[in-house]
């Protein structure tokens, strides 16, 4: 239509306003209410960046301790929750599980048609803590195993360990996947951010909108993409086969997954953290190696074949040896997204709320124009004059 602009994927439009964090692609930095990742992925825990998230500042050494208790007190699932885990079938993927159960977790609680329905701060605390319980219990019924209680002292990350093998991890291990959630917790209006939104705008509750946070997370051109670097890196085998492999790949016009960002010109910010994570956790060689070298590869060839893009390592790309070395499968990559997004989601949600506006933009029609209705006994002849060929 004349005069209307479509911007399909909403490319550079700006539907919004956060404090919550602040993607800046061209430089390739990402802050966190104002703090760079960069201090925090070293320097600060998960639950401290969860209590910036959700009550505006970093906690106090007091403030702290008493968030790690409310966690804890909040990481045991409901009956109704663990019941519906038993009676899945054995076979579901992780995320679809997660999915499930996190919007059974509103079930026991009353319905108030107000939009205020268990939507806040506790309700965002109690959704933080039982997801990884949620993930730990089915990577262990999954395999026939029965899950193991939360354990009353550790932390998110060390806990999710803890509840998935009944060992206390190391705390190099622990360290690792808590740096991990502290760095996934938020990213701007990312498409599943951008869904929780959405939902929340209607009024509906913070279970709905982080239920469809969910489902949005699962794509792989969003959270679904390091289960496939996965596939990737065993495929390719060996550092070795590595440029021959990306420029097959190239030459095939495929897509290789965590590279490239929709925000970052650069490499992702957190992409090195990662690395290093993956590097330390690999000794330098297994699936790391084999990452570095396609990184490398892939750098070399999109700038001989593609001088003009500029697609680099997004946070996916090393998050696969990262988790694979914690003894993660590679099936639950997308659920330990979610496990640290949790905060970050329903931080925007609450943002959503408290300034609410119903989100709902306007479609260009491209359809027929408006016509006579066929009665049921005309449809599918041929109009007068015409003739199948
Ligand atoms: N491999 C090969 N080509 C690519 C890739 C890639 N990973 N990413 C972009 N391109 C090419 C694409 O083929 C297109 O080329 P052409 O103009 O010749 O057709 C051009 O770059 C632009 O691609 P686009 O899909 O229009 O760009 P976008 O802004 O929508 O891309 C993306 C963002 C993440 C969807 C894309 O880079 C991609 O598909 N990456 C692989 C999947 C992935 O890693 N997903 C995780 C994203 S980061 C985590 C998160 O935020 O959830």
């Amino acid at each position: 239509m004349p005069g209307i602009v479509v911007d399909r994927g909403l490319e550079g439009v700006n539907v919004g306003e956060t404090v919550l964090s602040n993607v800046e692609g061209e430089v390739g930095r990402l802050t966190f209410r104002g703090y760079d990742i960069d201090d925090l992925a070293p320097k600060a825990t998960y639950e401290e960046v969860v209590a910036l998230m959700l009550h505006g500042t970093l906690p106090t050494a007091a403030e702290l301790a008493a968030l790690e208790a409310k966690l804890s007190s909040l990481r045991a699932l409901p009956d109704a929750t663990l019941a519906l885990l038993r009676a899945l079938p054995r076979e579901a993927w992780p995320m679809d599980v997660l999915r499930t159960a996190v919007s059974s977790l509103s079930l026991p609680l009353p319905h108030k048609p107000s939009g205020v329905h268990a939507s806040d701060v506790d309700a965002a605390l109690s959704l933080v803590a039982k997801t990884t319980t949620i993930v730990a219990a089915w990577d262990r019924l999954r395999q026939g195993l029965e899950p193991i209680a939360p354990h009353p002292t550790l932390g998110t990350a060390a806990n999710f360990l803890y509840m998935k093998t009944g060992k206390e991890p190391t705390a190099e291990y622990a360290k690792a996947l808590d740096q991990y959630y502290v760095l996934l917790v938020d990213h701007g209006y990312n498409a599943s951010t951008f869904s929780a939104r959405v939902t929340a705008s209607t009024n509906a509750d913070l279970y709905c909108a982080i239920t469809a946070a969910l489902a949005t997370l699962t794509g792989e051109l969003h959270g679904g993409a390091p289960s496939q670097v996965q596939d990737s890196l065993v495929d390719v085998g060996s550092a070795d086969k590595a440029e021959q492999w990306v420029r097959d790949l190239i030459k095939r016009k495929g897509r290789l997954m965590g590279m490239g960002h929709r925000e970052y010109k650069v490499r992702d910010p957190r992409a090195k953290h990662l690395e290093e994570t993956a590097k330390r956790l690999n000794n330098g060689g297994g699936s790391y190696a084999i990452a570095r070298a396609l990184e490398d590869a892939w750098n070399k060839v999109i700038a001989e074949e593609k001088p003009q893009a500029r697609i680099f390592a997004n946070v996916d790309f090393y998050t696969a040896p990262a988790l694979g070395a914690l003894g993660i499968p590679s099936d639950e990559y997308t659920c330990m997204f979610a496990c640290s997004r949790m905060a970050g989601w329903c931080a925007h949600v609450l943002e959503q709320y408290a300034n609410n506006r119903l989100i709902r933009p306007q479609v260009t029609y491209t359809g027929p124009e408006v016509h006579p209705f066929e009665p049921i006994a005309e449809r599918g002849r041929e109009p007068a004059g015409s003739a199948r060929s």
